[in-house]
């Protein structure tokens, strides 16, 4: 089978290149040819042999009819992993499936919130939760921003912001795009807040499995033990996005009985594909899992080097976990939309800021999943517009 993703070890750009070129994902499509995609949060690497093994074995058998033995064993391997990676315990007759992390998500939104009541987010924040938030008929979104000095989440913040139609707080930790770890202090501190003013917690724990060394995953779940409802896949470790297969435990029983009460189909249900490749990489795939963290933290490194020496500007807080850097671009005058200047000036796709909430104006997001040679001519090119226009 020809692979297109990168190689962890390539050496070659327009090796590179060739084959991102050739996926038919959004990352590479979305622009021309003549431009490097450091956006959407998908990796560039190659898949991993355990889970292409396991899909091409599924296509193999043409095993394409109703099949439900991977999928059922989802919750049950789910709950195995957590525990041994993040020493948490849960039940595994929790655990609920879902297309993908948004879908859980926003299934939450209609079935916990009514119109007009309040969604606590903490910005800057990964831009599908306010387009989810604003897209359930009149939910609104209550900002509580994470402390521009380390990105810390701030209690007394979210306390302030609660009003008595606030009704859910949706997270992520790890936090997409600043990358921040939350330490049990201010897990603790947050928790007691939830636990005051009866608000549901939705944990989005997508990123748990790509921390950098030092850094410790704790779950939300054991901080207010009746009102979270985690979510997780596989799809930004393993880089499934595309297979649809997300998990959701659920440790609120509200939740729990009106899941039970919606008609059988009406969430949809997992694809065969997607649960095995899930499987695949939870029971399998840690060697691979951990050779292409060590290459995100190399990535990562290179990334604050380079910085620091040749763009000693750009503001960022050092990410403890993802494959993302949060950059602070107002030393340079880029205009009222950095990431556009970058577009057209450097042929250079970082996610914008201004998607974000409140402060992300000044802000791009890039992605270092990929090799060290494109990583090396996306900084290029970034750093090449960036200095033209330092102030
Ligand atoms: C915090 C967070 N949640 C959810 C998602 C998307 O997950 P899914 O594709 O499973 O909906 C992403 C993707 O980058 C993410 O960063």
């Amino acid at each position: 089978m020809q692979r297109c993703g990168v190689a962890l070890d390539s050496g070659s750009l327009s090796h590179d290149l060739t084959r991102l070129r050739s996926l038919d994902g959004v990352k590479w499509r979305k622009h021309g040819d003549d431009v490097l995609a450091a956006w959407v949060a998908d990796m560039d690497l190659e898949p991993a042999p355990v889970v292409l093994d396991a899909i091409q074995a599924v296509i193999d058998r043409g095993d394409f009819g109703y099949n439900h033995v991977a999928r059922d064993q989802l919750g049950e391997v789910f709950a195995e992993r957590q525990h041994a990676k993040h020493g948490w315990s849960i039940d595994a007759g929790d655990v609920r499936l879902f297309c993908d992390v948004l879908h859980g998500i926003e299934t939450m939104l209609w079935l916990m919130t009514k119109p007009g009541d309040g969604v606590v987010v903490l910005p800057p924040i990964y831009p599908p939760f306010r387009n989810s938030i604003m897209g359930t008929a009149g939910r609104e979104i209550i900002e509580c921003p994470l402390d521009r000095d380390g990105w810390r989440l701030n209690a007394d913040t979210l306390e302030s912001v609660i009003t008595p139609r606030t009704k859910m707080l949706l997270m992520c930790n790890p936090h997409n795009p600043t990358g921040r770890v939350f330490s049990s202090e201010e897990l603790t501190a947050v928790a007691e807040v939830c636990e005051r003013h009866d608000l549901l917690v939705v944990s989005d724990e997508v990123w748990a499995d790509l921390l950098h060394p030092g850094s410790v995953h704790l779950p939300f779940q054991p901080f207010a033990p009746t009102r979270t409802v985690t979510m997780s896949s596989a799809s930004k470790s393993f880089s499934l996005a595309g297979l649809r297969c997300a998990v959701a435990h659920v440790a609120h029983d509200g939740v729990r009985a009106k899941l039970d009460e919606l008609p059988t189909h009406v969430l949809g249900a997992v694809n065969t594909l997607g649960a095995e490749a899930t499987l695949a990489g939870w029971l399998h795939g840690d060697p691979w899992l951990a050779a292409t963290k060590k290459h995100l933290t190399a990535q990562r490194d290179h990334l604050a080097s380079r910085l620091a020496s040749e763009a000693p500007g750009v503001v960022w807080q050092v990410p403890e976990a993802t494959y993302l850097a949060w950059l602070d671009v107002s030393a340079y005058d880029l205009g009222a939309e950095p990431s556009e200047t970058l577009l057209t000036e450097g042929k250079v796709a970082l996610s914008t800021g201004l998607t974000y909430g409140p402060g992300g104006e000044s802000f791009v997001r890039m992605n270092v999943a990929t090799s060290r040679p494109i990583l090396d001519a996306v900084i290029d090119r970034t750093l090449g517009v960036l200095n033209r226009y330092a102030r």
